[in-house]
């Protein structure tokens, strides 16, 4: 299949402070969100909304429930903390970072509702505050195509892992249906034209190899047919259609990869 690359903006040129500024005014996850601002609704609410749409997540997050028993785990990139939570339940001492405030203020407070310890803080995925080796797992979902260097990231990500320890990162997938639905319609994957995402990229499964190729072991599978603004046909479309399509042109590059 031939597909174009979308460069939206000038990401480019864009910053770390543009990322900050653009995903501190638009939280995400919060705008399919009726609900009060942190109110137990707007918790449950996120979190059904979340798992509805994205069937696979949990799922993947289920691949990370026994690589180490209480373990140690870094979420890079946290939205409104629903996977943070899951992380907890599953029983991991968990650090999260987020780039912006507004993400770090919303993960904080659902997890303080919930009873769940953990140290959240503002932290930036190019240049992790970790020391090498610290974390058994990695986890960053829909986060390090969003940042201006991934590269960089990617190898901040291998620097904090302990030998052995396993990365799991969703990045967006070029070969995709919503690629080519975006490109055809001009429109971004995030953000809006008026407020456009400053950096937003997608990747070939074989581009992704090159990004992890420090790891010993990577494994890459594609899920998510459809991106979050198809409507009614995601409602309609049978679930079982849209995991088997979504194996060969879903929207989510799941990739686990070992150090
Ligand atoms: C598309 S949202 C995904 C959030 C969450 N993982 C989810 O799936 O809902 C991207 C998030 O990554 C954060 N982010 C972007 N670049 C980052 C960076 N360099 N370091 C840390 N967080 C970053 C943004 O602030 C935002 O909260």
């Amino acid at each position: 299949m031939f597909f174009l690359q979308i460069h939206w903006g000038n990401h480019r040129m864009a910053t770390v402070k543009d990322v900050h500024d653009f995903w501190n005014r638009n939280l995400c996850g919060d705008e399919y969100t009726e609900s009060q601002y942190l109110s137990i609704e707007y918790f449950e609410e996120s979190k059904g909304i979340r798992y509805r749409y994205h069937y696979h997540i949990p799922r993947e997050l289920g691949k990370l429930k026994d690589i180490k028993k209480n373990g140690k785990a870094l979420e890079i990139g946290l939205g409104l903390g629903v996977d943070t939570q899951v992380l907890c339940e599953l029983g991991y001492e968990v650090t999260g970072v987020d780039l912006t405030e507004k993400s770090v203020e919303a993960t904080s407070a659902r997890l303080a509702f919930y009873g769940l310890p953990a140290t959240i803080m503002v932290g930036n995925a190019e240049a992790l505050g970790f020391d090498d080796e610290t974390f058994d797992i990695v986890y960053s979902f829909g986060v390090l195509h969003h940042t201006p260097d991934t590269q960089k990231a990617v190898n901040e990500v291998y620097r904090v892992l302990k030998k052995g320890g396993v990365a799991l990162i969703m990045l967006y997938h070029r070969h995709a249906l919503n690629y080519l639905a975006h490109l055809v319609t001009f429109t971004q994957f995030d953000g809006r034209r008026e407020d456009p995402c400053p950096v937003e990229r997608a990747y070939s499964r074989q581009e992704a190899r090159q990004l992890f190729k420090d790891y010993s072991r990577t494994e890459i599978s594609v899920d998510y047919l459809f991106g979050t603004g198809w409507g009614r046909i995601n409602y309609f479309v049978p679930m079982g259609i849209k995991k088997l399509l979504g194996k060969y042109m879903g929207w989510h590059l799941m990739i686990k990869a070992v150090k």
